[in-house]
């Protein structure tokens, strides 16, 4: 270990400021400091733009015009029970490119007789939320507020101002199909 003294600082020359010390090599800590306090800004800004995008691209959306509608199957008919309330999946025609799994969207469907079915959109029209089909009491439910609808979508109680929305049904072959697009969440 060496017992050199070391030269005294010259009055020149900058020393630590507060709260700062030197390395070994006598470096200044500051650049590490403010390494961090760059790479804290970068990150922050890099979260907000995250957050920001979807905002962002509800805000843009009105500007490229309605997705298209668009005929989809959801299953072959003879997977409807006539009398039943089924939940059937499908893909959203135009998902935002940032939706991934929430790309697919859901739909209830009746079939009320052979030749006649019934689908409904799963989203309650007072706030959007889904409801559920209770097939024991065979009404719609809606956890958020308590909106209740009728097996044909009507209103049955609670704070939803319409019925629930509807998609065009047709039967193509042996399938069922919806016609999907763009649907009013809320009433
Ligand atoms: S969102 Fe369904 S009752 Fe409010």
């Amino acid at each position: 270990m060496s017992t050199e003294p070391t030269a005294p600082r010259s009055p020149a020359e900058p020393g630590p400021g507060v709260g700062e010390s030197l390395t070994d090599a006598g470096a200044p800590l500051l650049s590490r400091r403010s390494f961090f306090t760059k790479l804290s800004l970068g990150l922050a800004g890099f979260g907000a733009a995250i957050t920001g995008l979807p905002i962002v691209g509800f805000l843009l959306a009105p500007l490229f015009g309605k997705p298209p509608q668009q005929w989809q199957s959801v299953g072959a008919i003879n997977d409807f029970a006539v009398g039943e309330t089924k939940l059937v999946t499908f893909e959203d025609p135009s998902p935002l490119p940032w939706a991934g799994v929430t790309a697919r969207t859901s739909a209830w469907v009746r079939r009320e007789n052979e030749a006649e079915f019934v689908a409904f959109a799963i989203n309650c029209t007072h706030l959007g939320c889904p409801v559920r089909w209770l097939s024991d009491a065979n009404i719609f439910m809606c956890p958020c507020h308590g909106g209740v609808f009728y097996q044909d979508g009507r209103v049955a109680a609670g704070p939803p101002p319409r019925p629930l929305f509807r998609y065009e049904t047709r039967v193509q072959g042996d399938q069922l199909e919806l016609l999907t697009g763009e649907l009013p969440i809320t009433g």
